[in-house]
């Protein structure tokens, strides 16, 4: 990809700032009901099994970020997310139904005050690959287009990077066009397509973001455990 210097293409070294009000820690397995809960809302036609997702939280070969806001989610958030999946209009990923399941509760903090998930992104990384695979990148539709979603993936890179990996990998639905638009704009380029990859029998994308082995890491860039 021909990309000046700088530029989301470069190696990454720097994910920037997230958007105001927002802010990103490594998940833990306390996080599992509210990522669940989100799965069914975002990816409802197709979410992670519980027993996956805990054990990606558990894994010491996965890093996972949650970006978390001040206070409860505003019910007519959650609402309107619902609204939007029950009609089909949520976009090629869409929202899932409100129910027991898709109403994120806020998770109190040890201060008691509560917080709410708007958004994670997981990476793989095992430790005898140079390559790592996205496993899972989401923000709630009431947060989305302000950055965040760049953000997480900027992070994953970086985190890539330190740990040393060549080059990492994703799969995308081949009609999610905002998720692709923005693994292109970062560096990302199709290498393959798998047939009938999804549920419904949609395709996959398969895409890769090489990192430059030249570039040194940075460790004062890793997210505090
Ligand atoms: C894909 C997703 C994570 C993007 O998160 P986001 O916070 O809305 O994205 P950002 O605001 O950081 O936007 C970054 C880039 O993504 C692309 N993008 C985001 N929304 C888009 C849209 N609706 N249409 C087209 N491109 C879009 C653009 O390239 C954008 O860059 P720009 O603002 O300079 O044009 C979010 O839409 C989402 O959670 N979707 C549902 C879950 C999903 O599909 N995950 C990916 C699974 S592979």
């Amino acid at each position: 990809m021909n990309a000046p210097a700088g530029s989301a293409a470069s190696t990454p070294t720097d994910p920037g700032s997230p958007p105001d009000g927002v802010r990103i820690r490594r998940a833990t397995l306390a996080d599992l009901d509210e990522l669940m809960a989100l799965e069914h809302e975002i990816f409802a036609d197709d979410p992670w099994p519980r027993s996956a997702m805990r054990s990606e939280l558990a894994s010491p070969h996965t890093f996972y970020l949650v970006a978390e806001r001040d206070g409860a989610r505003p019910a007519g958030d959650v609402a309107a997310a619902g609204v939007a999946a029950a009609a089909g209009s949520a976009g090629p990923v869409a929202a899932g139904p409100v129910g027991a399941e898709a109403v994120a509760a806020a998770t109190p903090r040890p201060s008691g005050e509560p917080v709410h998930v708007v958004g994670y992104a997981g990476l793989s990384a095992p430790s005898a690959s140079d390559q790592g695979d996205v496993q899972n990148i989401a923000v709630v539709p009431e947060a989305r287009g302000t950055g965040l979603g760049r953000h997480l993936l900027r992070r994953l890179l970086v985190e890539a990077r330190l740990r040393g990996l060549d080059d990492v990998l994703l799969e995308v639905r081949i009609d999610n066009a905002p998720a692709q638009s923005l693994y292109l704009a970062e560096g990302f380029e199709q290498i393959a397509i798998r047939p009938r990859y999804y549920r419904g029998a949609i395709d996959a994308v398969i895409m890769r973001r090489p990192l430059a082995a030249s570039a040194p890491a940075d460790p004062t860039e890793e997210v505090a455990p």
